[in-house]
Formats: structure tokens, sequence, C-alpha cells
């Protein structure tokens, strides 16, 4: 069967893959290709054990790996025969020069770009996938369309807004898909292009079309919205500690209101995840760059109150267990930055394992999906720390259980057993406000929750 598009992804990542995965089996008649130039993570892609770990996506690879989709390190043949190539390669916070710490790193975004030109012998059009600083596709239509080689390219924006761990959900039925484009004749028609992808399985009215520009900044923007919800939550839920008014309850009172909406006012020991912080001081560095300090230094804070929400759980374990972990088993109940993922990055369990370390404690970490990450994360820490995939025999013999990962197991384990198993007193640090205090606090346990009064028996 001829195909009636070539698509291309190149970067085969946590977008990359599980986005193409979803448009091959929404268009049987396209033929897709993700390329990548990490040949393990490609040899991956086609085993039986992908290199990411998302509810759902096996089955989705499953139905349509090897007829309609394919992952390849051939990143030359897959750019030639493409119409449509989606750019999905990381935009990472830059670690140098100017801008180091805030801006994105572009490099491998202007490498793509450049490759995609070296390669092309005819027009394409190209999406950016990755998340990008407003005005990139000026930067991107200069660089490839600058050529004698009488190939025009059209930059088309489709930012991702999946969240990881309902990756699959999130792309079969998504809140909406918006897709930016040049308000000229050739940019509509490129855009149009893109809208007929997602037209195969999306209805009409949650494809958004925009600008090329209001379309990049959106996706920064949603992102800063988002993590600033949990900030205020969290910087209210460091008020209930000190008033005896409950996070949990207050969340549950605004959230009532339809103008607030009760999603992501989890009061939590932080947000982590690859994009949130780099998104915002990607941001913040935007509106620095056009003389806006006010507006920067307004996002800035979403990020300086996560800090201060990661400090104040170490703070916190370290007051309440007498001023001292040196020496102390400490349990780390997840490492994951969410619970369904086995996705480390930025993940608030990295501050708080450092911070536990260095004063001294014995770590052990338990998950269920990231110890392999886990250990990547601490590898230049030797001492004081271990990993145990059985969160039973990781509790056993411990002063404290700190949950930072919000994954249903912990919720479920039975946790009489495990206090028999500790020394006494025994404390828990919910960092996720996922378990039962009052029935832990009976147990014998003292427990420490966020943004609730302490239930301790001294
Ligand atoms: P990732 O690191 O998982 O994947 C990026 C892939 O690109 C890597 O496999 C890397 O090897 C590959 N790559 C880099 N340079 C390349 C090149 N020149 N040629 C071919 N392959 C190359 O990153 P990700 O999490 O998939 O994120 C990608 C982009 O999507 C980022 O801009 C991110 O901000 C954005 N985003 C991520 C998520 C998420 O949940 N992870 C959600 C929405 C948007
Ligand atoms: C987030 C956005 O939700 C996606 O829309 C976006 O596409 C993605 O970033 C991206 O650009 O990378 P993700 O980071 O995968 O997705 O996961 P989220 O569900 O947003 O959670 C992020 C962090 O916030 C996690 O650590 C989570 O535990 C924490 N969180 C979330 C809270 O602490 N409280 C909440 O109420 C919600």
């Amino acid at each position: 069967m001829t195909s009636e598009k070539n698509i291309l992804c190149i970067g085969a990542g946590y977008v990359g893959g599980p986005t193409m995965a979803m448009i091959a089996l929404k268009c049987p008649q396209y033929k897709v290709v993700v390329v990548d130039i990490d040949r393990q993570k490609i040899k991956a892609w086609n085993s039986d054990s992908l290199p990411i770990f998302e509810p759902g996506l096996d089955e989705v690879v499953k139905k349509t790996r090897g007829n309609n989709l394919f992952f390849s390190a051939e990143i030359e043949r897959g750019i030639q025969e493409a119409q449509i190539i989606f750019v999905s390669v990381n935009t990472p916070t830059k670690t140098f020069g100017q801008g180091a710490g805030r801006a994105a790193d572009l490099q491998y975004w202007e490498k793509t770009a450049r490759q995609i030109l070296a390669c092309s012998n005819d027009s394409k059009i190209v999406v950016e996938k990755s998340t990008l600083p407003v005005r990139t596709a000026s930067a991107m239509e200069r660089i490839l369309n600058d050529n004698s080689k009488g190939v025009h390219f059209e930059v088309v924006s489709n930012p991702e807004f999946l969240a990881e761990g309902t990756a699959v959900r999130d792309l079969e039925f998504p809140d909406r898909v918006l897709i930016g484009s040049k308000e000229t004749p050739d940019g509509i028609r490129a855009r149009k292009e893109v809208v007929d992808i997602f037209l195969n399985w999306v209805p009409r009215e949650k494809i958004l079309e925009s600008s090329v520009w209001s379309s990049e900044l959106s996706k920064l923007t949603a992102n800063a919205f988002l993590a600033q919800r949990i900030s205020s939550i969290n910087s209210i839920s460091a008020l209930c500690e000190k008033t005896e008014a409950d996070v949990d309850e207050v969340a549950g009172a605004i959230g009532m209101d339809s103008r607030i909406g009760p999603k992501f006012l989890k009061a939590s020991v932080g947000f982590g995840g690859s994009c949130f912080k780099k998104d915002i001081l990607n941001l913040v560095y935007i509106c620095e760059s056009y003389g806006l300090e006010k507006v920067a230094r307004y996002w800035e804070s979403v990020v300086e109150i996560n800090e201060y929400q990661e400090n104040r759980f170490v703070q916190n374990m370290l007051a309440n267990m007498f001023n001292t972990v040196a020496g102390k088993k400490v349990a780390l109940f997840g490492f994951a930055f969410k619970a369904n993922t086995g996705d480390t990055r930025e993940s608030p369990a990295i501050y708080i394992a450092q911070g536990l370390l260095a004063e001294h404690a014995d770590v052990v970490i338990t998950d269920p999906k990231a110890l392999k990450n886990a250990r990547k994360d601490l590898k230049n820490f030797k001492k004081g720390l271990t990993f145990e995939a059985n969160p039973y025999k990781a509790a056993k013999g411990a002063h404290a259980i700190a949950v930072l990962t919000e994954w249903d197991v912990y919720k479920d384990l039975d946790y009489e057993r495990i206090f028999k198993s500790m020394v006494q007193p025994a404390f828990i640090f919910d960092g996720r406000n996922i378990l039962d205090h009052k029935r832990l606090f009976h147990m014998g346990f003292n427990v420490f929750a966020i943004g609730k009064a302490p239930l301790k028996h001294f």
C-alpha cells in the first residue's frame, strides 16, 4: 500500500515515541518513522522492553510497529522520504554562556534544522513539537530557507501537552490540540496539513489554530500556570502547618469554586519533571530579555517556592527527628517525580535524598519503576545509600519513612507490620498526603503530613 503521507519524527523520547505511536494508530494510511541519534534507544523501541514506561503504550506500539510505525537510526533517509517532519528533540536549560541556568539550550534543535536542510531535496513542513522559546520559528525559518537548493520549508508550531503517566490517554483524548503557523497562504496551507492529521481522531472543535507566536507562547504559559497552582497551594501548606488549618480541606473548599476548579491543587513535597522548572526559567529569561523585570520576578517566584518546599521537607524531618538523622536509616517511598512513570528528572526525591545524605542519614530508596534512574541520579553518592525494590525490606530497621511519590502501592501496605519492624519512635513524613494519617497515628507512628498539624506521641 502506498502511504498517503510520510511523517517523520526526529527525537524518540518521552514525547516523540508516544505521540507518533498514537498518530500511527489513528492514521493507518500514513507511514510514520521515528528517528534518533541514540541507537540504543531505537533498539529499545524495536524490542519488547520499550525505553519508557507509560501505561497503555506497549499495546499501541504492538498494534502499529512494523505496519505503519517504524523506529530507525537512519535519520538522513527519514528526512528525504518525509513530507512532514516533527521535531521533538530535547530543549534543556542552558548550562553555559549567556543565559546559563535559565535560557533554553537550542543547540539540538538548530543541529536538527541544519540536518533537515542538508538532507532535503524537496520542500517540507517542519513541525515544532519540542517546547521552545517564543519566536524560535522565525530563527528556524531563516536557517532552513536560506538555501540555494530551491526548496522551501514552512515551520508550524504544534506544542505537546501530554503529561507523563497519562500520555496515552492525553494523546487519544486531548483537551485541545494547538497548531500555529504564519498567517500567509503557505503558512495556512501547512497548518491545514497538520490539522488534517489530528482530524483523524480529534474532534474539530478541539483543534485550535493560531499564529505561530501564540502557539509557542501558549505552551510555556500553560506549564507556568500549572506549576503556579502547585506553588500557590504549597505556599499555603506552610501556613497551614503553623495554624492547624488542613491544606487538603482548604484545597477542597477553594476548588469547588468553579472559577478556580479542583485540579492541580494537591499540596506536595514539590513539583518535579523535566519541564516545569526549565520552561518557567525559560519564560523568566525571555521576559528579562525584553526588559520585563517585574514579570520575570513574578514567574521566578513559582520556582523559588518549589525549592522552598523541598528544603522545608528536609528541615521538617530533621527538626522532628531530634535535630539529627546521622546514622539513622530513612526509607524513601518513591523516587519518580510522580506516580505511574519511571522518570526521575527533577524529581523532588533527588533533592530530599541529597539533603538527607548530607546529614549523614542511611538512605534506602524504594520505587516500583524508578530504581534504575535513581541509581543514575545519585551515582556520586557511594556511602549511606542503598536501593531496595521491596518496601517492607526498605522500611525494616528504619527510623523514618518519607513518602515522596504517590504510587497506589504505598497506600495499601500493611503498616502494622511495617511499624513493628521499625526502630521506635517511628516517623512517617507523607510528602504526598496519600496515607490515612489518623490510622497510622493510632498504630503508634508519629505522622507529619504536608500542610497539616503533626500527629505525634511526644
Ligand atoms: P527526551 O530527552 O526524552 O527525548 C529527546 C530525544 O531527542 C532524545 O532521545 C535524544 O537522543 C534525541 N535527539 C537529540 N538531538 C537529536 C538529533 N540531532 N537528532 C536526532 N535525535 C536527537 O525529551 P522529551 O521529554 O521527549 O522532550 C522533548 C521536548 O518535548 C522538550 O522540548 C520538552 O520540553 C517537550 N515536552 C516534553 C514533555 C514530557 O512529558 N516529557 C511533554 C510536553 C513537551
Ligand atoms: C506537565 C504538564 O502537566 C503537561 O501538560 C506538559 O505537557 C508537561 O508538563 C511538559 O511540558 O513536560 P508532567 O510534568 O508529565 O506534565 O506531569 P504533571 O502531572 O504536570 O506533574 C508535574 C509535577 O507536579 C509532578 O511532580 C507532580 O507530582 C506535581 N503535582 C501535580 C503536584 O505536586 N500537585 C498537583 O496538584 C499536581
